[in-house]
């Protein structure tokens, strides 16, 4: 039986794209766009998810079957995870040869010179403009920045675009006719699951994955793509089978009760941020500074932990908080704690068949809590940590440190928690004595290496002096705040930098 095509709502209509090869199931929509489709608008730039020039909008239905409406780089997202959704291109904002409010602001603001990231920007604000439109909201000056911080433009210095971001709510304008959108996804979602032999599945419940995974063992599990892309556009890999998680919904739940948040590996790193942030406000530079929004809107902390890259950002944070992981195959499960689930470079305790279901976080509840979360890179917006550090401490009323946490990135080949230097802590009192014998043990935990983004001596260097920064924050007498420590500081409650 033939598999039926991929379909999705471009312009108004039901497009279809067969998928008869495993090439064709990794065809990203940008390639899409430019060749079948003949929108030529969408630009290819980087072709790595860090430039912004291919950023197009996503519709698809949230839990509660509103319309979300989120900007995706094109460039790295597979055409079959369009499936069931709408697709919107800068050749869709413009009526009747009239521009639309932003298009019409960035030429105002004199927000485009070259034009080539002009497109992608577009996209970005639009849907920035259609989110604050339906919750009748304005976005700061900062939050618009931060929104941007996936689109690079190369020669206008971005105030006359961010000028733009903010004068383009001040047009009258009809926001998208959404009902019609959300009625074409609704009927999309009547369609089979997408499932070709050989090439690519997309189930829709948690079981049926779990039955999938456990039978085709070999297959590639793709969840947000910004990994995995890479693998295809940059190392012209093929990556196999694909079994996609996207259209998994109970894989994204968040779920919190008074032991532990419960993370659905499918969830966004942009929603999962946001869940643990609200608990631990501490994480929001390092939320901020990982990668840019729409990377975080397609990619999910599933694939950050699974992945496991040495330096990838969010493992360090989720051993300092203590998390474990959900791991199931087929009907069965069983927990992991993170710290011993990496086993050597790139490898994992996972079982042939079995993928990460959750993420499960204890709840900071009462506990003498303190955490900090430092990422070093060579650029402040959307760069790969050289080194980064998580450190957590529980201190009791008498000073003395009962728990201990330091888990490191960049440091070894795997994420891990530097044993020595908490042990040099653990029990004794939080001193500058006591921290000073941590920052020699870190020399015993970690042999670090030498790369084109830092040198070994640095990254040592720096992660002793990040415990002395962690110290200076959270000792008893005179601690230093924030803004005494760090020249990003922002405020907590705005964002904005201090
Ligand atoms: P995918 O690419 O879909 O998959 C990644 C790997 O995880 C694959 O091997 C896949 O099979 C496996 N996998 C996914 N889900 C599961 C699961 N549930 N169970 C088992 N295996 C699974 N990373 C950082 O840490 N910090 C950064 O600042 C950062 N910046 C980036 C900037 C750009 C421009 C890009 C393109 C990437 C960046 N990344 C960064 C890397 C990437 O975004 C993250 O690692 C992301 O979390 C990967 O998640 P994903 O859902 O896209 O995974
Ligand atoms: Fe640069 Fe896609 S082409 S992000
Ligand atoms: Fe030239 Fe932005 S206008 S890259």
């Amino acid at each position: 039986m033939t598999p039926r095509p991929i379909r999705f709502l471009h312009r108004g209509t039901v497009a279809e794209a067969a998928i008869d090869s495993r090439a064709a199931a990794t065809c990203t929509v940008m390639q899409w766009l430019r060749g079948d489709a003949g929108c030529t608008g969408t630009k290819e730039g980087c072709n790595e998810g860090d430039c912004g020039a291919c950023m197009v909008v996503v519709g698809s239905l949230d839990a509660k079957g509103a319309l979300r409406l989120e900007p995706i780089n094109s460039c790295i997202r597979f055409l079959p995870t369009l499936d069931g959704r709408a697709l919107f291109t800068v050749e869709d904002l413009a009526q009747g040869g009239v521009l639309h409010p932003v298009q019409q602001a960035l030429v105002d603001c004199h927000g485009s010179q070259c034009g080539f990231c002009t497109p992608g920007f577009v996209m970005t604000m639009w849907a920035m403009w259609e989110r604050h439109r339906a919750a009748g909201t304005m976005p700061t000056r900062q939050q618009v920045a931060d929104d941007l911080s996936g689109n690079l433009c190369r020669c206008t210095g971005y105030r006359p675009i961010v000028d733009a971001a903010l004068r383009m709510f001040d047009a009258p304008a009809t926001p998208l006719d959404r009902l019609p959108v959300v009625a074409a996804l609704q009927r999309l979602q009547a369609d089979a699951p997408l499932t070709i032999d050989g090439c690519f599945h997309a189930p829709r419940a948690l079981d049926d994955l779990a039955a999938l995974r456990a039978a085709r063992p070999e297959a590639r599990l793709l969840a947000g793509s910004t990994d995995i892309g890479l693998w295809v556009t940059k190392q012209m890999r093929d990556v196999g089978e694909l079994i996609a998680l996207g259209d998994v919904s109970e894989l994204q739940r968040i779920e919190i009760d008074d032991e532990e948040i419960h993370i659905g590996a499918g969830a966004s790193l942009e929603a999962a941020f946001a869940a643990l942030a609200h608990e631990w406000p501490e994480l929001r530079d390092v939320w901020l500074r990982f990668a840019s929004v729409p990377i975080r809107l397609a990619g999910t902390i599933g694939g950050n932990v699974a992945n496991g890259s040495p330096i990838g950002d969010v493992p360090p944070l989720l051993m300092a908080l203590g998390a474990s992981l959900l791991l199931r195959r087929g009907t069965r499960t069983r927990t992991v704690p993170l710290d011993d689930f990496y086993l050597a470079y790139l490898k994992n305790r996972l079982q042939p068949g079995e993928f990460v279901q959750a993420i499960q976080v204890p709840r900071r509840a009462d506990r003498a809590q303190r955490l900090r979360v430092y990422k070093i890179s060579k650029r402040y917006d959307s760069d790969i940590s050289a080194v980064c550090a998580a450190l957590a401490i529980e201190v009791d009323g008498s000073g003395r440190v009962v728990d201990v946490r330091f888990a490191f990135g960049g440091m070894a080949a795997t994420v891990r928690r530097a044993a020595h230097a908490e042990a040099a802590s653990r029990h004794q009192p939080w001193t500058e004595a006591t921290l000073q014998a941590s920052m020699a043990a870190l020399a015993v935990d970690f042999t670090p290496l030498s790369d084109m983004r830092a040198s070994a001596g640095y990254r040592l260097q720096t992660a002793q002096n990040l415990l002395r920064r962690f110290w200076l924050a959270t000792r008893a007498d005179a601690p230093l705040a924030e803004s005494q420590l760090n020249v990003w500081a922002r405020d907590a409650a705005t964002g904005a930098s201090v």
